[in-house]
This record gives structure tokens, sequence and C-alpha cells, in this order.
């Protein structure tokens, strides 16, 4: 497929969504066809599921169930938004994507990296993103930005300090297992500093990757 499929990734409190808003207008201003979407969600089935999946009433859901519910809403927001944007040659920057699962489901909620990687490939048919950008805060730190911005907490951000920890150190495992894809960007520098990073990183990649195909 022609275009470039950009996930960002991240722990709660990351500021990850600060980020990809910053590389969002940076790609825009240079005149790239950039289209932004997220995880779960991106596309109208998939955002029901979202509310579904985030809904406090639902805090005895199964642990499997929520993993198929996050693969089920990437199955569908992949069919309707990220291919066609993939095949149009746009460059579609997505908040979340399979990492998370693998971080969350897999290691925070002890159901297995590989085993939800597994259970994935019928969700993705083996999409995997283009480039990666993690942005890693210690728990502690991200935890305390949400306390700070934000009053009502959603399910997941309700969890005990020891499934974000759980979290922190699953994404760490994902990216040493994936070099060649993830890139880490250090999410407790000053916002500035950590968009530039992100922008740099971005921009280089895409470029590179431009510059061979043509
Ligand atoms: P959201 O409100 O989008 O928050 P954030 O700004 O942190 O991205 O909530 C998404 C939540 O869903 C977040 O806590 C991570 C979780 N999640 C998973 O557990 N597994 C997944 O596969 C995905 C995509 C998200």
């Amino acid at each position: 497929m022609k275009g470039l499929f950009i996930t960002f990734e991240g722990n709660d409190g990351s500021g990850k969504s600060s980020v990809i808003k910053a590389v969002h207008q940076k790609l825009n201003e240079l005149g790239y066809n950039v289209i932004l979407s997220r995880e779960p969600g991106g596309s109208k089935i998939a955002e029901k599921i979202r509310e579904i999946i985030l809904d406090k009433d639902n805090l005895g859901m199964d642990d499997w169930t929520e993993a198929l519910l996050y693969a089920a809403s990437r199955r569908e927001h992949i069919n309707k938004t990220i291919k066609p944007a993939l095949e149009r040659g746009d460059i579609i920057l997505c908040d979340r994507y399979l990492d998370s699962s693998l971080a969350y489901q897999g290691k925070a909620r002890h159901l297995g990296i590989d085993e939800v990687y597994n259970m994935n490939q019928y969700a993705t048919n083996g999409l995997l993103p283009d480039l990666t950008l993690l942005v890693c805060v210690r728990p502690e730190v991200g935890l305390e930005r949400i306390a700070k911005n934000r009053g009502d907490k959603d399910r997941l951000e309700l969890e005990t300090i020891e499934f974000h920890h759980n979290v922190y150190d699953g994404y760490i495992e994902v990216a040493n297992k994936y070099p060649e894809r993830i890139q880490i960007v250090n999410g407790e520098a000053t916002m500035e500093e950590v968009a530039e990073d992100a922008i740099n990183k971005v921009i280089s990649f895409v470029k590179e990757r431009y510059a061979n195909d043509n």
C-alpha cells in the first residue's frame, strides 16, 4: 500500500495525545495528506465498541472478553479507516494500536504478550505500523499528571499502581521485541521538548521512506 501508518503508544498520562496533535499539525504544515485516528474507536462501529469497553459500569468484564473487544474494534477500524487511507497514499497517525493490547491485556492483565499478539492476527491480518513512537513516563509521573489534569477517570485509569507498572514494563518488553519498528520518546521532558523529539523522529522517517520510494 502507498501510504504510511504511524502509531503513538504510551502509558496513561504520558502526554501521547498532545504529541500526536503536534505531529499532525507539523505534517499538515509541510503539505502531507494526513489523517488522525484513535483506538479503541476510529470508525462508527469501533466507537460503539469503545463505549462498551471504557464504561465504568462494565468493571467486571472478563479479561479475554476485553481483549477480544479491542481486537474487534481494531478490525473495524482497519477496514473502514486505516486501509482506505493507506490505499489513497495518505499518512495515517493513530493514537494507540496493537501494542496497547500487548502491554495492557498481554502484560498487565496477564493474558500473555504472545497469546494476545496471536489472537490479534484475526483482526489485523498481520498489518503492523510502519513506525511506532512510544512515549514513556514512569507510571507514578503519568498518574500524578492525570490526577492534576482531570477530575473524572475512566475505567482503565482506576486500576491499581501495580497494573500501571505492568503496562509500563509491557511496553518496554514490546519495544525490545520490535526495535526496528518502535522508537522511544522520553515523555518526562518538557511538553515542547517531547513534541520536538517526536516531530523530528516522524519527519526523518517519512522523508527517508518517500526518498526510498522515488
Ligand atoms: P483513552 O481515553 O483513549 O485514553 P488515552 O489518552 O490513554 O489513550 O483510553 C484508552 C484506554 O484503553 C487506555 O487506558 C488504554 C486502553 N487500551 C487497552 O487496554 N488496549 C488496547 O488495545 C487499546 C487500543 C487501548
